[in-house]
């Protein structure tokens, strides 16, 4: 079945000496599911050189483009250079802050699949969205914007975050119901495809409400950021993923 995995997104956190602290206190004892540790983009060699077996690299952002005169991007060829895997891709906070579209979302998409990373697919709704009872429908204009675009088997090497942008970073997790509702709607929503992909739930997961989210039937793990950057609380997300 679909192994659990974990993702940490530290955003613009971190410092050299903060990673070195971090990998030094990680426990990996008793995680049993994928670890991805996402850093700002200076600190991935340093996160590629530390990471051992079963913790992969994952980047923040990408290009869409391959290459050229793009100031201040980098491209998915680039991150495979440094050992990255894995790519996030529409984080709401690019949405909202820097207006990275559906469309363009969906091009990162293709840009980090087609280099051979896997991207992990943010999604999620506003609380204005919610509550005017137009969840589902936002989560699936979301992935539509990607399945117009990109070609061929495209599930079998994604991952999707669904991040309610209400719970991120707020302290309000949405509940496990309210999550795997939405997890279910997606699962559903890629048809046969959708069986084997890992759908993660992103939102103030912390310790203490991991166990119960992962307990629901289609929350195959967390994208975590404020409580990633505790190596010991982020050691127990993991734990209780798997
Ligand atoms: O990428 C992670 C999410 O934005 C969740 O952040 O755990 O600080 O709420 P948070």
């Amino acid at each position: 079945m679909r192994t659990p995995l974990v993702a940490a997104n530290w955003k613009m956190n971190g410092s050299r000496e903060f990673a070195e602290q971090f990998f030094a206190a990680f426990d990996m004892s008793g995680v049993g599911c994928q670890v991805v540790v996402c850093p700002p983009f200076p600190y991935l060699p340093l996160v590629a050189d530390k990471v051992g077996s079963g913790v992969s690299v994952g980047a923040q952002n990408l290009s869409q483009e391959a290459s050229g005169a793009y100031t201040g991007e980098v491209s998915a060829a680039m991150l495979l250079d440094w050992g990255v895997d894995y790519a996030i891709v529409g984080h709401s906070e690019r949405r909202s802050l820097y207006g990275e579209s559906s469309e363009l979302v969906a091009q990162k998409f293709v840009a980090a699949q087609s280099a051979g990373l896997i991207p992990i697919l943010c999604v999620g709704e506003t609380l204005a969205e919610r509550e005017s009872g137009r969840t589902l429908e936002v989560i699936a204009a979301q992935l539509q914007a990607v399945t117009d675009v990109a070609e061929g088997d495209i599930w079998a090497h994604a991952v999707i975050a669904y991040e309610p942008v209400w719970a991120i970073g707020t302290g309000k997790t949405a509940t496990p119901e309210q999550a795997q509702e939405v997890h279910r709607f997606i699962r559903e929503r890629l048809g046969e495809a959708g069986a084997p992909v890992r759908i993660l739930y992103g939102g103030s997961v912390k310790a203490g409400n991991a166990e119960a989210l992962f307990a629901q039937a289609d929350i195959d793990g967390a994208l975590v950021g404020g409580a990633s950057l505790d190596a010991e609380e982020f050691a127990r997300i993991c734990r209780a993923a798997g």
